[in-house]
């Protein structure tokens, strides 16, 4: 079945309504532990290298509940969140009001490969989307960043590894109700990015914890904090991290 953005709309749609927010926007079937420990590796890198958030203008794409769009406008930054799903939007609303942060974000439903906006951005995120559409929307969306950012701006992106020894699915899988996952080839994705004018600064690998994480997580589960720390402090997309890393964050900037 091939994909379809109006299908993967509902699919998205209907997962915020069976499960907790964090499930609705990173892994389903694993743990709270474990997505706690996947979300704290990513979050402290993207908040390490987007520097102080304060007046920033900031797209968050396909911006789901707001995991990074609610404490971006306690920051302070200026911002727009995008998402092809409403609900998610309506939770990323309400998760704005909860903060007392209710008219500070523009939302809006839109598919990030086409984006109604013609204002230009000082950073983009894009977490935890790519890998949900097929290569040629990836590419629509890849060209979408490079007209919305201003030189010198950065993306933040994560990919899934399908290069990876465990795990990795190699096909494009698409569900009967729209959900859609093609794990992501991470040289072919930066070379997408090249081609549109960005310079690739930083890749970080979610190599060690996610070893442990999706493996041995109850009997293992003590290292964590060791395994995210290796992350944060070892990892260099070499070959290590290619063949066993799990997700790559990548940070990548506009120099045309
Ligand atoms: C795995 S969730 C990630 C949400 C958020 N970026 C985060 O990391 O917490 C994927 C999100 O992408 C949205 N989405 C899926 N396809 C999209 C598209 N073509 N354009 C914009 N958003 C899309 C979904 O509705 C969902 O909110």
């Amino acid at each position: 079945m091939a994909y379809n953005s109006k299908k993967a709309g509902e699919y998205w749609n209907k997962r915020i309504d069976q499960t907790d927010k964090t499930h609705a926007v990173l892994n389903m079937g694993y743990p709270n532990a474990v997505n706690a420990a996947y979300n704290k590796w990513e979050s402290v890198l993207v908040f390490k290298y987007l520097g102080n958030p304060k007046n920033q203008k900031i797209l968050d794409v396909a911006c789901g509940v707001g995991r990074y769009t609610i404490p971006l406008a306690k920051a302070k930054a200026e911002l727009v969140g995008i998402d092809i799903s409403e609900q998610m939007l309506a939770r990323c609303a309400e998760g704005l009001k909860e903060n007392g942060l209710q008219g500070r974000v523009r939302l809006l439903k839109t598919s990030a490969s086409e984006i109604p906006l013609e204002t230009t951005f000082d950073n983009i995120l894009c977490m935890e989307l790519l890998f949900h559409l097929p290569s040629d929307v990836q590419q629509k969306v890849v060209r979408e960043f490079a007209r919305l950012l201003k030189k010198d701006g950065h993306v933040m992106f994560t990919t899934s590894n399908n290069e990876r020894v465990f795990g990795a699915k190699k096909t494009p899988t698409t569900w009967e109700e729209g959900y859609y996952c093609e794990f992501m080839d991470t040289a072919t994705t930066l070379k997408m990015f090249e081609k549109e004018g960005f310079k690739i600064e930083h890749v970080f690998s979610y190599t060690f914890s996610s070893l442990l994480l999706a493996r041995f997580i109850n009997f293992l589960k003590p290292l964590y904090p060791i395994s995210t720390w290796l992350d944060w402090k070892v990892s260099r997309f070499g070959f290590m991290d290619r063949k066993l890393g799990n997700h790559f964050l990548v940070i990548a900037k506009k120099i045309r």
